[in-house]
């Protein structure tokens, strides 16, 4: 199941290293080629000897060994990885990744690798629970780290909660699911527009929305899931991604517009999920604008229509765009679909409870070149993303 897959093994000083001789055993049963790295803490718990016996592999323990090698071998192993699986991973390597520290081998392949990493935390269950080591999980979760969640029971220092290291068994299927997910848009560039802009009127105003990001970043995220090279072009946003995302900040239709055509030539596709502002002010106010006796009137001037402008020189790529419409939806969906020149459009309405903006779900109808439309129940917008790539899969093979 795991044939040919390269699989870095990481060892943190916990009692439940005992297990990672078990599941090293259980990946090379597998067919995974395993390279164990320990931290000196970790081989106060197992020797490495166990473990190069079991892996068939000289285990790394040296950031500077003593036989100086050739080029920089962290860097080599983070690329070589397929998976970097920290079992156990303790308290202080989790706190020690979420705050960008490399201070031995193993925090340093982390930090360099792009391949997905894995941590199956074991400790005591004060420390588990202790808010800095939920808010350093919470932290990685959200740039795309993953997690095999403790389990809950005895532990081995006579307290009972959770923080007991998953099973060998768990952690391998976990494993198992992560390496078999679809890669079925490796060597495609897909760009991605997410949240809102913000037209500023004076120093401390702006016109924008409400949109927050959350179905422009779910789809970035599931493109990068699913093998493509992502950029993601999002206006304000509190969201964060994947390290492996191109995340390019921008905060004015101007500016997206600028980063769009800039990144537009290289990509296969394009997802346009971003609420842009329609209009902006005509002019900038300096300083802050003063209150006013009378009525104050704002002259606004149309921004770049980004996606008309995409689909004018739209080739062979992909267009994807999203409208939201209060009232005939489908009818003005299927219009802004042809006037724009896209492959699909996607339509919400917010008015519905669980659609639109600021919450975490949506109701969608996709509908294509041909008219066709699917109108889809509500769902969360990371499954929504889903069935966008999986179309966007389609389109891209004609
Ligand atoms: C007997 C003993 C058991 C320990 N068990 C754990 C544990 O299960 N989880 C944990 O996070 N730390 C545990 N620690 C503390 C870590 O070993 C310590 O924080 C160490 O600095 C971790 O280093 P490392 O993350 O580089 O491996 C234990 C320490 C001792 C002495």
């Amino acid at each position: 199941m795991l044939k040919g897959k390269k699989i870095i093994l990481g060892i943190t000083g916990g009692i439940a290293a005992y297990k990672s001789a078990e599941l090293c055993r259980r990946l090379k049963k597998s067919g995974a080629e395993v390279q164990v790295i320990m931290t000196q803490s970790g081989m106060k718990f197992i020797t490495p000897l166990t473990m190069e016996c079991l892996s068939e592999k000289e285990v790394i323990t040296e950031m500077f060994p003593e036989r100086r090698m050739v080029g920089t071998r962290h860097i080599s192993l983070a690329q070589w990885a397929d998976l970097v699986l920290v079992a156990p991973a303790t308290y202080n390597l989790i706190g020690k990744i979420s705050c960008g520290i490399a201070d031995d081998i193993l925090t340093t392949v982390i930090s360099s690798t792009k391949a997905p990493v894995f941590f199956a935390p074991a400790m005591n269950v004060n420390m588990y629970e202790n808010p800095i080591c939920q808010q350093n999980i919470e932290k990685l979760r959200k740039l795309g780290y993953r997690f095999i969640e403790p389990g809950v029971g005895d532990l081995a220092c006579g307290d009972v909660g959770k923080g007991r290291m998953a099973e060998p068994e768990e952690i391998l299927n976990e494993v198992i699911k992560l390496l078999d997910e679809k890669k079925d848009l490796t060597g495609k560039s897909i760009l991605v527009t997410a949240s809102r802009t913000e037209e500023p009127i004076d120093a401390v105003r702006f016109l924008s929305n409400r949109s927050t990001g959350r179905m422009g970043y779910a789809v970035a995220e599931e493109a990068f899931k699913r093998g493509a090279k992502v950029t993601l072009i999002s206006g304000p946003s509190d969201l964060n991604c994947s390290s492996g995302i191109n995340l390019v900040k921008v905060r004015t239709a101007d500016e997206m517009y600028k980063a769009v055509k800039k990144h537009f030539a290289k990509s296969d596709a394009l997802v346009m999920t971003a609420a842009v502002s329609d209009f902006a002010p005509e002019k900038l106010s300096s300083g802050k604008l003063k209150k006013q006796e009378t009525e104050l009137s704002l002259n606004l001037k149309q921004t770049p229509d980004i996606l008309r402008e995409m689909g004018k020189q739209k080739g062979k790529k992909v267009l994807v765009g999203f409208a939201v419409e209060t009232k005939d939806e489908i009818q003005n969906a299927k219009s802004k679909l042809k006037e724009k020149n896209l492959d699909l459009i996607i339509v919400n309405n917010p008015n519905l409870k669980g659609a639109g903006f600021e919450v975490d779900t949506n109701i969608a109808t996709l509908i294509d070149r041909k008219g066709k439309a699917e109108r889809l129940p509500l769902m969360s917008k990371k499954e929504l993303a889903e069935k966008i790539i999986d179309r966007m899969v389609k389109l891209l093979k004609r």
